[in-house]
């Protein structure tokens, strides 16, 4: 088992209403990171995409409770425990993790797995457990008898009914034997009648039973395939017709969250072209300071400046800027960080980089639950204009000392600079 070291005895606490989603391939190589799983791994997300998923693996947790994730897994089945996770930096993260196989057309073709922050008596129950697993006094799954308990109680609903029948069919045999013994012959036809009559309802039930559960189960994996157009009898009225309704309730909302997600979907993808297409550059970063999203103009600003700023930072490449973490290119990156961290409105700052004076607004970006989920940046290149004014203030210094030899060039200028090169030569 991979062993991840060092540790420390620090728990970071995920918070209550979080999820941590990733999906991995069927090998267990990471596809996808929700952002939540990003910032408590402590990794960044270039790290995570491609890698094990026993990057987060904690050196407490038994390698038995990851045998029985895989041997769950391999056979189709969900799994779920508390499983304690290993941050980059060594701390720790108890999780409620729940993974499952995602089936397309029958087949599995990924796992996802969804972890909920655990209650503390979880935690607790499962330290001791596992602390136990690891010296070897204890077992995740029940052994000997008690297993062998376990398996009779889950034995196929079809097996036990026809043991129980055998059972039954046996009894009678022996009692037609007494009965035939002392010539009970209208006795021994009453219970033969009698006994078949109870096997044909008995199992015509259990075959009624059991052909709904298994269309149930049909259903419910095709829901979880993502296929919400299950018909169902709703007009049944037993327990079975209130596990059809239930089912039904289920896929009713599930579309209705389709339609809605599909619809934040939508707005984000709209909100995301119109960035995409404005004049101003727009970088955003993650809470975990790594840049998620840079629109065109930014992209063109950095890709034209890119020769100057490697002057600064050598291994500078615009191409590469989404997803490395904006560290890299903060002098003092503890100091941006915790400025960054305590903003509660947009600051304006500028600098020069390779030559280049940029202004920089930054802003953090808030969410419904009042959490900080990343910052947004938007950049000016100001070099052109900020030479400009450096040229028309040693202008109007000279003017001022009563030098007006000095004129202000018009090639460069625009608008605004253009109209006051003009004024100024109109007037001197
Ligand atoms: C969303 C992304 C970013 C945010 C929110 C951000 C934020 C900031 C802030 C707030 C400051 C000013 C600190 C102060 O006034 O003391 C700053 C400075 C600076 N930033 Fe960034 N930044 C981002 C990305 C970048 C990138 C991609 C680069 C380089 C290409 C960069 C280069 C610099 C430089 C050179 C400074 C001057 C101070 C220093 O060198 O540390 N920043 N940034």
């Amino acid at each position: 088992m991979k062993i991840n070291l060092p540790v420390t005895d620090k728990e970071i606490l995920m918070q209550k209403g979080e999820i941590l989603l990733s999906r991995t391939d069927l090998k267990g190589r990471i596809t996808y990171v929700n952002d939540a799983f990003v910032k408590i791994s402590g990794f960044t997300r270039d790290e995570l995409i491609g890698a094990n998923h026993n990057i987060v693996r904690h050196p407490d947790m038994p390698a038995s409770a990851y045998e029985d994730l895989w041997h769950n897994l391999k056979q189709g089945r969900p799994w779920t425990a508390p499983v304690k996770n290993r941050t980059k930096s060594g701390d720790f993260y108890w999780v409620e993790a729940n993974v499952v196989p995602i089936f397309e057309n029958g087949q599995a073709k990924e796992y996802l797995s969804v972890r909920y922050p655990p209650a503390r008596e979880q935690v607790n129950n499962a330290e001791k457990l596992y602390k136990l697993i690891n010296e070897n006094k204890a077992t995740l799954k029940p052994t000997g008898f008690k297993a062998f308990l376990k398996n009779i109680h889950e034995t196929d609903i079809t097996k036990k009914t026809a043991f129980g029948l055998s059972l039954l069919l046996g009894l009678v045999c022996l009692l037609v034997y007494r009965l035939s013994l002392s010539q009970e012959y209208g006795l021994i036809t009453f219970a033969l009648a009698l006994t078949l009559i109870a096997v044909a309802v008995i199992s015509s039930i259990i075959h009624d039973v059991i052909q709904k559960l298994e269309k149930c189960i049909f259903s419910i994996y095709c829901i979880a395939e993502g296929k919400y157009k299950n018909r169902f009898d709703l007009d049944r009225n037993d327990q079975i017709g209130d596990l059809l309704r239930g089912i039904y309730t289920m896929q009713v909302n599930f579309n209705s969250h389709l339609a809605e997600t599909r619809q934040t979907a939508a707005d984000a993808q709209r909100l995301n072209q119109a960035l995409d297409n404005t004049n101003s550059g727009v970088m955003v970063a993650d809470a975990n300071f790594n840049i998620m999203y840079m629109n065109n103009a930014i992209k063109k600003l950095f890709k034209s400046a890119e020769q100057d700023i490697r002057q600064q930072i050598p291994n500078f490449s615009a191409d590469k800027l989404i997803g490395s973490s904006i560290d890299f290119f903060h002098k003092n990156p503890n100091h941006q960080r915790q400025m960054l961290d305590q903003l509660t409105h947009s600051i304006s700052t500028e600098f020069v980089i390779g030559g280049h004076t940029m202004r920089v607004v930054a802003s953090p970006v808030i969410d419904a639950s009042n959490e900080r989920i990343g910052f947004v940046a938007e950049w000016l290149d100001r070099t052109a204009e900020v030479t400009i004014e450096q040229e028309i203030n040693q202008v109007v210094s000279a003017a001022v000392s009563g030098d007006f030899s000095q004129r202000i060039s018009e090639h460069n200028k625009q608008d605004f600079f253009l109209s006051l090169g003009k004024k100024y030569q109109s007037i001197t």
